[in-house]
């Protein structure tokens, strides 16, 4: 027998945490204030590009597991399990999270708690958030004593949010000091199909499941800046990057994955989440520690210069008057979020020093057209690259990755292609005469 679950929060995390709950056999009420999305979902149409997820919400929206509600009436009388999805995006102007989304569900949800409930926060939140929002919840709650409020962070990442749902690494569950029988069993309940499957099962106290999902992001990005910084040495020494990665990447210690040196990392989390740890950590001073994430958000925001010098350089010195083929527009392949994407950044700058710039990318040209209305838009890879001095290839999409070289050459107005990601193969181009210049590749 499932559970009875509200899902508060229906954007990346809570869409697909809802579907895929109900996926797992639950009864499922995903709740917003925002009533066209809502609208959408409930005709099983979702408002951005994730593989595999249109299915699963159409199947449970047709067996009549998954619906969805503005009203938070409904979910404190349908649910005993409540999990917030909401977004905590950096503040404007600061480093800092933005909580006020996470502390409107318990302030909106709490006074309706009439008996006993599990409270299950997913949003990414800086430590000391959960304990707080306990507090709160504690005063406004009709059956405070009844309500435990866990944290249980969530760690899917775009384009394989489905299977990073149904088949996590881990689960980590943050309980409050003194309480948590009631969340402990019900989420024991709720992910029953993982814990089956010998997915392990992390218990901790609130602070430490916060600080788990903040680390884990913070260790992703200081790895891409790590290889970022050594592919600055390689294009220095003639060395090339990708070969080092795959050569120190058999060190099962350090993991060939998440190891891809290019233009750096980009979207709504790693960014975002890197500068939130580190006002966190300024704030309960231990800021010192921080100053390498400071350096690894440096190292980052410089390989998108970098990109911008080398696309310069192959334009002829200057891009007054010159046409620029950028592929790839979305933060990273198998997603339409161009959300701090380094390929729009670098674009925009492109085109701010006088290129005409044209975009082209699979799924992300509708987003990419909102943030960035000034860049031109193609509808295919040939327009986007008729009679252009340089292409760029910003992400690495399959389609970009499997492109021919000759058929393209044909196209352009100077065979040269600056690889942001080191995901085409240099010798394949460079037969086809083009001048190919990868990162940290010689
Ligand atoms: C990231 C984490 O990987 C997830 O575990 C986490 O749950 C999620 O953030 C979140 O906090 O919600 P995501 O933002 O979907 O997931 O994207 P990633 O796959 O982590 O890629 C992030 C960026 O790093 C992309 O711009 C990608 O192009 C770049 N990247 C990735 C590299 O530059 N090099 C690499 O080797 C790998």
């Amino acid at each position: 027998m499932g559970r009875r679950i509200a899902v508060f929060g229906t954007g990346y995390l809570g869409a697909t945490h809802a579907a895929c709950m109900a996926e797992l056999g639950h009864e499922v009420l995903g709740v917003d204030v925002d009533e066209a999305k809502l609208a959408k979902l409930a005709a099983g149409e979702l408002p951005f590009y994730e593989p595999g997820l249109p299915a699963v919400l159409r199947r449970n929206l047709n067996s009549g597991s998954l619906r969805f509600t503005t009203s938070y009436e409904e979910a404190a009388d349908f649910a005993n399990v409540h999990f917030i999805a909401v977004g905590t995006p950096q503040k404007h102007g600061e480093l800092a999270a933005d909580l006020r989304y996470v502390d409107a569900v318990i302030e909106s949800l709490a006074p309706l708690l009439t008996r006993p409930a599990a409270i299950l926060g997913k949003s990414t939140v800086p430590a000391g958030t959960a304990a707080r929002l306990a507090a709160r919840m504690r005063s406004l709650a009709p059956a405070s004593e009844q309500v435990e409020l866990a944290w249980n962070p969530e760690f899917l990442r775009e384009g394989f949010a489905v299977a990073d749902t149904l088949h996590p690494d881990r689960i980590v569950l943050g309980l409050e000091s003194g309480r948590g029988a009631y969340a402990e069993a019900a989420a024991r309940e709720v992910y029953a199909t993982q814990l089956t499957a010998d997915t392990p099962f992390l218990v901790t106290d609130l602070a430490t499941a916060e600080l788990v999902k903040t680390a884990a992001n913070a260790f992703l990005a200081t790895k891409i800046s790590f290889i970022n910084s050594i592919a600055e040495v390689c294009e220095a020494t003639g060395a090339d990057v990708s070969m080092l990665a795959d050569a120190i990447g058999h060190d099962a210690r350090i993991g060939r994955r998440f190891l891809n040196a290019g233009i750096g990392f980009g979207g709504g989390c790693l960014p975002k989440d890197i500068r939130a740890f580190i006002a966190m950590a300024g704030e309960l001073g231990a800021g010192q520690a921080f100053s390498l994430l400071r350096e690894v958000d440096g190292i980052n925001m410089r390989r998108r210069n970098k990109m911008v010098d080398l696309a310069r350089e192959a334009a002829g010195g200057s891009f007054i008057g010159t046409r620029i083929g950028v592929l790839g527009a979305a933060f990273k392949p198998d997603s339409d979020d161009v959300r701090d994407s380094p390929a729009l950044n670098i674009a925009g700058q492109i085109q701010l020093q006088g290129a005409a710039v044209t975009v082209y990318d699979p799924q992300a040209m509708d987003n990419a057209r909102q943030l960035f209305p000034t860049l031109q838009y193609a509808q295919d890879v040939p327009t986007a690259c008729t009679g252009v001095d340089v292409v760029l290839i910003l992400t690495e999409w399959q389609q970009f990755v499997g492109l021919d070289p000759g058929e393209l050459g044909t196209l352009v107005r100077s065979r040269s292609v600056i690889d942001g990601r080191n995901c085409l193969d240099p010798r394949a181009w460079r037969e086809a005469g083009w001048k190919y210049r990868g990162i940290g590749r010689p």
